[in-house]
């Protein structure tokens, strides 16, 4: 079967022909139709995550996917042969990954998929969506609360913007003016163009008492503890990308920290019962071919996704 791999950290991914993986016990072997892109795929292909990550060679790249299930190992009892499915498949300590044809999952890794949407659509929403998720619920974002999403316009912002205003807060999106309509059609109040001037003057202009919530997936530290000057006293600040100094945080009397996503099947079967109730809009801005996984990789690099890419086989 194809796949798009890499033969160490740090190289470049590749297309290679590799052996079809059987399912052991609790494993479920999926025909992938789609695969989406995020982030942390390249991350782990560089070999980011250091020792906290063990890993095989040749290393499948991507975590997101979605396709119909071929076989199931024994003990398997949430699935059968033919079922629709989407969620994470990344395992790299067995080198598998979703970039490829036929995919391995752990049982509990992946859901049924929703019945209204494409695999396509579906592979676009696992990672990002839990995430979302997760963030909305931990920030403790509800009714009322304004909150500063920083990185809005991305894979996790577009969810998390929609997740927040679905739950009554207010919802300020970074966005560039050409994404600011859009934004608003996906529930946030107010927009604010990060290219336009320091983010924290510009919310700070228009709301001298700070926001209740910053969940912010750009800044590194230096510029994160300069973003958390828009949080109002007793108020939560987060990052996704390790940079909040938890003391720091409380010694200003904020709640403040390292967000790591807690991915679970049910949560997977909320967000594709969100899907189907069409209370979540998945922007996929690009679908290209396995083949095209290197440029979709470099694309990602630069930081500029406009809505998911997705890999279809
Ligand atoms: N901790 C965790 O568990 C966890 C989980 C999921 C993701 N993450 C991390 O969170 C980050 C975001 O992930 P993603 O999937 O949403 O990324 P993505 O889809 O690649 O989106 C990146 C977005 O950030 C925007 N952006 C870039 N620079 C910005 C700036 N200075 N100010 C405001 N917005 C800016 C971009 O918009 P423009 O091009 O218009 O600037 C783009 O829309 C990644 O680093 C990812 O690894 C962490």
């Amino acid at each position: 079967m194809r796949a798009v791999a890499v033969n160490a950290f740090g190289e470049q991914p590749q297309l290679m022909e590799l052996p079809q993986p059987e399912p052991g016990p609790g494993e479920v072997l999926v025909r992938l139709a789609a695969a989406g892109v995020n982030p942390v795929d390249w991350k782990l292909a560089d070999g980011a995550f250091g020792d906290a990550v063990k890993a095989s060679f040749p290393l499948v790249l991507g975590t997101d996917g979605a396709g119909e299930v071929l076989a199931v190992g024994t003990g398997v009892r949430r699935f059968t042969v033919g079922d629709a499915v989407f969620g994470q498949f990344q395992r790299a300590e067995q080198g598998g990954g979703s970039y490829c044809e036929l995919a391995l999952a752990d049982e509990d890794r992946i859901a049924h998929a929703a019945r209204s949407v494409t695999y396509a659509t579906s592979a676009a929403v696992p990672t990002a969506g839990m995430t979302a998720y997760n963030l909305i619920e931990e920030t403790r974002t509800g009714e009322g609360k304004w909150v500063l999403i920083v990185g809005a316009t991305g894979g996790v912002g577009t969810f998390a913007t929609q997740l927040a205003a679905g739950r009554g807060a207010e919802v300020i999106a970074t966005a560039r003016p050409e994404m600011a309509e859009l934004m608003r059609n996906l529930g946030a109040s107010e927009t604010v163009d990060h290219t336009a001037g320091p983010v924290a003057d510009q919310v700070l202009a228009a709301h001298p008492d700070g926001v209740d919530v910053l969940i912010d997936m750009i800044s590194g530290p230096a510029e994160f503890a300069g973003m958390t000057r828009t949080v109002r006293d007793g108020g939560t600040a987060v990052s996704l990308i390790g940079s909040a100094d938890a003391d720091d945080l409380t010694e200003r009397n904020l709640r403040g920290f390292n967000f790591i996503n807690r991915p679970s099947p049910q949560l997977l079967e909320i967000l594709a019962g969100h899907l189907d109730a069409g209370r979540l809009t998945v922007l996929v801005g690009s679908e290209v071919p396995l083949t095209s996984a290197p440029e979709a990789i470099a694309a990602s690099r630069t930081g500029r996704a406009r809505g998911k890419t997705v890999l279809t086989m």
